[in-house]
């Protein structure tokens, strides 16, 4: 089967203002790269000579600077949706300039096909291949690019020859019906299989092909410091103490493991640890870390949505695909991060919190309650149906002047009913089975950074006992107004509460 072959500035001029693209790419892994690169520009040029130009952005989570950044660069963006992490892109979405809808992950390819994300005029895809029989076989990433193939009015590949073809068979392609049609998902281990190793798309939909030869634009990791190995340690530790009293069956559970330094640094105290055995994973994004651990044997099997890999990890990968082939599934985010899935194979949940509070409640996405971070992500499809939930993050910010622990949060991502452990590198809280007073005891003396233990005691004094929740809804956000006013959380006189 052929397609027209088009340069990626003529598949841009395809494109029109206030049309809606559904892009690959969750993490750089796997993004379009040429032809949102050539979409900013195109939009520069429109700009230039007074006309309007944006486009509504999907995707299946961030994306690569060719794509968010670029398009952010040139204001080229006027709706964007499910996730982000690009710096100008951010300040955008905080100045109010563009519209972000913040979505779990799980949830973006059934709410397009529920229509609540409006009509998908484009999908613009990169792919490793095309079959004979006109198949697309995704590279680096599924993220949404299925579903956003099967709803867009048109298509546009990105044949990017930079991957190797070699990475057909990785992908398990399979959509769910939508209810009251739904069955059951049937995945019972993390290596099983459900769908095809190629999407299926109407090759008249299929507008060109655009031929690329682009690395993924995965950023490196901050090298670990002495907190990210302590909390990489805790967490480890206490994942083997589970297991010892038999709360983790001696098999152990697939863990799940979100992104950033913290993640990595776990995810590398339980690649070394003696007293965990080798584990399965079935989470939403591969890390550097995970190669060399599933080199290893530490790690014997992993379900994932992306590869989002450093080229130096990806070279590692591409030199001995056949063996990473039978060890790593490439899944679609719908299935990747599945509540059905999740509940059943028991994940163990390793997420990072901006800001936890004494009730146990996480707050992911917003500085100050009012500023986006990057979105939920995936964190929540996973931390409400795990087996084991876990949110780590140093006990303070910005040289020591935030604490991350809080007596209440200025955004909940994540609620008391589904956080189970709290582990910072001053160690861990342990929320199962605990009232709210408890927690909020517990939280303060074995997360919270000595520098702030005393005032949190002293606002759960003023608070406590007197109510089931400890919670003052005046000296709640005490802590934040003295960041604000003042640079610094330190310091608060409680009298002015009481
Ligand atoms: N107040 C203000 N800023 C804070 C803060 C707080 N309480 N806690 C962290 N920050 C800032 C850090 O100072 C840092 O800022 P910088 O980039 O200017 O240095 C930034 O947030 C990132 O924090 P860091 O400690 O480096 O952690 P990270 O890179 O692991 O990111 C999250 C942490 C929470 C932002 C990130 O994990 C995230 O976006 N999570 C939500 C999505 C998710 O969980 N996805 C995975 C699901 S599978």
């Amino acid at each position: 089967m052929s397609f027209p072959i088009l340069t990626a500035d003529e598949a841009a001029d395809l494109i029109q203002d206030g049309q809606s693209i559904g892009f690959s790419g969750f993490t750089a892994a796997g993004s379009a790269k040429a032809v949102p690169f050539a979409l900013a520009q195109k939009a520069r040029r429109e700009h230039a000579v007074g006309r309007p130009f944006k486009v509504g952005v999907l995707t299946g989570a961030s994306t690569g600077k060719s794509l968010d950044g670029a398009l952010a660069e040139a204001e080229a963006i006027s709706f964007r949706a499910p996730y982000m992490a690009n710096p100008t892109l951010r300040k955008q979405i905080n100045s109010g300039q563009v519209k972000f809808v913040d979505m779990h992950l799980s949830t973006v390819p059934q709410n397009a096909r529920y229509g609540y994300l409006g009509r998908i005029h484009w999908a613009v895809v990169e792919a490793c291949d095309i079959t004979a029989g006109g198949g697309i076989v995704l590279s680096t990433s599924v993220g949404a690019s299925n579903t956003y193939m099967r709803l867009a009015d048109k298509i546009i590949i990105e044949l990017n020859t930079k991957h190797p073809v070699s990475l057909l068979g990785m992908h398990d392609i399979f959509e769910p019906q939508d209810p009251p049609a739904r069955t059951e998902i049937s995945i019972f281990s993390p290596s099983d299989r459900v769908g095809s190793p190629i999407c299926i798309v109407d090759p008249k939909k299929i507008a060109c092909v655009v031929n690329t030869y682009l690395e993924d634009e995965a950023g490196g990791f901050d090298e670990p410091t002495a907190v990210t190995d302590q909390i990489g340690q805790n967490v480890a530790d206490f994942l083997a103490a589970e297991m010892k009293v038999g709360r983790i069956p001696s098999r152990f559970l697939p863990l799940q493991s979100g992104v950033g330094n913290i993640a990595n640094a776990v995810l590398a105290a339980l690649g070394q640890s003696t007293e965990i055995p080798a584990f399965e994973m079935y989470t939403e994004v591969l890390q550097d870390s995970v190669i060399p651990l599933l080199e290893n044997g530490r790690c014997t099997f992993a379900s994932t949505c992306a590869l989002t890999l450093s080229p130096k990890a990806m070279q590692r990968l591409t030199r001995n695909i056949d063996y990473f082939k039978k060890r790593i599934i490439l899944r679609p985010q719908e299935i990747s991060n599945h509540p059905e899935i999740v509940r059943r194979l028991g994940i163990v949940s390793m997420n990072t919190a901006i800001e936890v509070d004494l009730g146990g409640n996480v707050n992911s996405t917003h500085v100050m309650g009012k500023t986006m971070m990057n979105g939920i992500g995936g964190s929540g499809d996973f931390t409400q149906n795990a087996y084991l939930s876990i949110f780590s993050c140093p006990s303070t910010a910005k040289n020591g002047k935030i604490s991350a622990i809080v007596p209440l949060a200025s955004h909940m991502d994540h609620s008391e009913h589904s956080v189970h452990i709290v582990v910072t590198e001053q160690g861990v809280a342990d929320l199962r089975g605990k009232d709210p007073l408890e927690r909020a005891r517990l939280i303060i003396d074995n997360c919270a950074h000595p520098d702030y233990k005393q005032q949190l005691r002293d606002y759960l004094n003023l608070v406590a006992p007197g109510s089931h929740e400890p919670l003052s809804l005046s000296a709640g956000p005490a802590m934040h107004r003295q960041f604000i006013r003042n640079g610094d959380m330190r310091n608060i006189d409680w009298a002015e509460y009481r």
